[in-house]
């Protein structure tokens, strides 16, 4: 596949979870609940997880921003369900890499997260793409501080 067939399939991945977002809404009596919002632009992102044993059993989000800061929630909240905290937390950092043009690895369980890959290449959207997971992050170090 070249370069601009490539492009053109991470951006209709990327479309796909704008207009159909997975986990859009509430974990009723979820365990752990982050709001956040981009600074740059005041777009928000409300996250809650059902976690049990340190594994997120739920996720889901609710939010308004543009399409790249809510289809990587959609994304991001497909790849940490199921996973341990400290997974996410991996996750979150390959992610994280991949923004800033380091060397990354994107495992399966990651789903579609690498269609968001051409965003570094825009420094001003990256804090869009890395919205849902820095809010994760949050939201981790929250509840370790208040659990542990
Ligand atoms: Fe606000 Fe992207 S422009 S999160």
């Amino acid at each position: 596949m070249n370069f601009n067939n490539l492009d053109q399939l991470y951006r209709s991945v990327i479309m796909d979870h704008y207009k159909n977002p997975r986990n859009k809404g509430t974990v009723e009596d979820g365990s752990m609940t982050v709001d956040m919002n981009n600074p740059t632009c005041g777009d928000r992102i409300h996250l809650t997880f059902d976690i049990q044993d340190g594994v997120i059993k739920d996720a889901k989000f609710n939010g308004e921003g543009c399409s790249i800061s809510m289809s990587s929630a959609s994304m991001m909240t497909e790849a940490v369900k199921g996973q341990s905290l400290a997974d996410a937390m991996r996750m979150s950092q390959e992610f994280t890499k991949m923004m800033l043009g380091e060397d990354y690895e994107i495992t399966e369980e990651m789903g579609d997260i690498e269609a968001l890959q051409g965003v570094s290449q825009f420094p001003a959207r990256i804090k869009c793409a890395t919205l849902a997971w820095k809010a994760l992050e949050k939201g981790t170090v929250e509840k370790e501080g208040n659990t542990e």
